[in-house]
């Protein structure tokens, strides 16, 4: 088998690079570990930037999230349950974001590569790399018992963080930069009404909570937790008596209980692994870097990376110009730096930090009450919340 581009990981970087590439009648083949049944049953982020909703809007993958997506002009910091607004819309100027979820914009994805024919190979096992630094890059792996080979011209690393794409780039080019957070978040999906049409980011004592949805009759919430807890130590009751207290009194008497659909722990991380390319590889969304999920940027920043490398590589094939696969991974790294470093921001002004003393607390507090009570403050909030432009 021959083709183009061949794409390892059917995420969403994946799967949208397969999108922006065919729509350029560049060839490309998506390799997936899973099947189409657990990619589409995992509950991941929920907030979509406007970059990432004109991405599915120029693939045309946007007839579901426009019908469907809940457009959002705010959303609320809640400092010891006290609420104050952060109003998006009107400090950027009109920007807004989607509440859509990974896992519908994953569904949509799938289905317009079945209904365009743009091919994808489910449950490839052992994936193995080979030739990048030669112009006739192939890829193995096993399926159903039988090994098959894909040749091709460049390999799209879109595997996320436990794939096997970023090991393919030498030790001694790439470098890594990482910070481990000492909590985690508990997630739970519920199919109750949210309890306020906004999101709410909570500060709270007892550690950080999100309100959040998937639409108006699913909710979706999360709070802080050590990374020593489990899902089995928090029954339904206790996360709603937690989140109760932690999104405060106001929330609190709108806050609708129901049983979890799901309910898991993740982890929260910092990471960045440099340089986004070597020679043919290229490596694009959670491959490349993990953000902590406080400032929902994870799946946006995997769809501005594959807007840059199918710009990169649209130029190579129309115009034979490499400026913009050399230009890769400069630019892309340029608007990651910048959303790790508000991810991490938002994180350390929200979370309760396991060493943390009086002091700490005290800065956290007066931060964010300079952020209620300054509009330059709230400006810089609301840039970075909605998405910086692609450059
Ligand atoms: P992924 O979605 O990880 O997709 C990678 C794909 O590659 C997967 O389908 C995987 O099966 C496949 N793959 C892996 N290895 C191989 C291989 N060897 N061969 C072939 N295929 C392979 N972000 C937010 O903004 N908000 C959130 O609330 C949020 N919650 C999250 C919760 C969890 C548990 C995790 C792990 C992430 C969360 N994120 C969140 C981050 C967000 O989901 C990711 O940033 C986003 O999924 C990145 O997309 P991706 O396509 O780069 O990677
Ligand atoms: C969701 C997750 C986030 O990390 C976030 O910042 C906002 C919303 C969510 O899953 O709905």
């Amino acid at each position: 088998m021959r083709t183009q581009v061949a794409i390892v990981g059917g995420g969403p970087a994946g799967l949208l690079l397969q999108q922006l590439l065919h729509a350029a009648c560049i060839d490309s083949v998506i390799l997936k570990q899973r099947s189409r049944a657990y990619v589409e049953g995992r509950i991941r982020a929920g907030v979509l930037e406007k970059v990432t909703v004109d991405l599915l809007d120029k693939v045309g993958v946007n007839a579901r999230m426009r019908r469907e997506g809940l457009v959002h002009d705010g959303f609320s910091l809640a400092v010891d349950g006290e609420l104050f607004r952060i109003d998006l819309k009107a400090l950027t100027g009109g920007a807004t974001v989607t509440v859509y979820g990974q896992t519908e914009v994953t569904k949509d994805l799938i289905d317009a590569a079945t209904q365009r024919g743009t091919p994808i190979v489910f449950e490839a096992a052992d994936v193995a790399l080979h030739g990048l630094d030669t112009d006739r890059p192939s890829i193995t792996w096993r399926h159903s018992g039988s090994h098959q080979r894909l040749d091709c011209d460049f390999v799209a690393g879109c595997d996320g963080s436990h794939g096997v794409s970023r090991g393919a780039i030498p030790s001694d080019v790439r470098r890594t930069y990482e910070r481990e957070y000492p909590f985690g978040w508990l997630g739970l999906l519920a199919e109750v009404p949210p309890c306020d049409h906004e999101l709410i980011y909570c500060n709270h004592a007892r550690g950080f909570a999100l309100a959040s949805m998937r639409s108006l009759t699913r909710s979706r919430y999360y709070v802080q937790v050590g990374l020593d807890e489990t899902p089995e130590e928090w029954p339904d009751e206790r996360m709603w008596d937690e989140l109760a207290v932690r999104l405060g009194p106001r929330a609190a008497a709108t806050l609708q209980r129901g049983p979890a659909i799901e309910k898991s722990i993740a982890p929260l991380r910092s990471f960045v692994a440099e340089p986004l390319r070597w020679n043919r590889l290229f490596l694009a969304g959670d491959a490349a870097h993990i953000v902590p999920p406080t400032g929902a940027k994870g799946l946006n920043l995997a769809a501005s990376d594959v807007h840059y490398l199918s710009q990169a590589l649209i130029g190579f094939y129309r115009d034979g110009s490499t400026a913009g696969i050399d230009g890769y991974s400069a630019k892309a790294l340029a608007r990651v730096w910048k959303a790790e470093r508000f991810s991490w921001w938002f994180t350390g002004l929200t979370h309760r930090f396991p060493d943390s003393d009086d002091f700490s607390r005290r800065m956290q507090m007066a931060e964010l009450d300079y952020i209620r009570g300054s509009h330059a403050a709230q400006v810089t909030v609301a840039e970075n919340y909605v998405g910086l432009p692609l450059a």
